[in-house]
């Protein structure tokens, strides 16, 4: 019996994918300037990460006996790079709660698509927080740290 709730939320994420792979594409069109230079690259990789993704889970929720939706989360733009950087972020940040809804409607019977699902929020975050750095939400707090020198020698 196949788990509803679980190809739902496999559904919800993988829209979300599909809008990744054309979100982060336009970006990587959109971006002038210096910039560009360096996150033209940095975008179109992205885009082929978000691919990579939502192939893996269109297999897994044809395998569990459920249709992959065809149809992309939202998709946004901007020809400003903090404001693409910032719709980037928002975009991770639902696609890591469908990974998660979707982690928490695995029964135990469905023990792989749990291990899946763990290593995959597990690089999700690792690009939430890459994109809190780039947009300034999150910066290492150092007016409280002391770096003590030693002397060497
Ligand atoms: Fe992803």
């Amino acid at each position: 019996m196949a788990n509803a709730e679980l190809i739902e939320n496999l559904n919800r994420a993988l829209g979300l994918e599909l809008a990744g792979v054309i979100q982060y594409m336009q970006h990587s069109f959109l971006v002038t300037g210096p910039e560009r230079e360096v996150f033209c690259g940095f975008f179109r990789d992205q885009s082929k990460e978000a691919r990579k993704h939502a192939e893996t889970l269109g297999d897994k929720i044809v395998a569990l006996g459920g249709v992959p939706t065809v149809e992309p989360g939202e998709i946004r733009q901007s020809t400003d790079l903090s404001e693409m950087l910032r719709q980037d972020l928002e975009l991770e940040r639902v696609a890591m709660e469908a990974y998660t809804a979707s982690w928490r409607a695995c029964t135990d019977a469905e023990l792989a698509t749990k291990f899946l699902l763990e290593e995959r929020i597990a690089a999700e975050q690792k690009h939430v927080e890459e994109l809190e750095k780039l947009t300034n939400e999150r910066k290492a707090n150092v007016t409280k740290e002391r770096i003590t020198l030693r002397q060497v020698g």
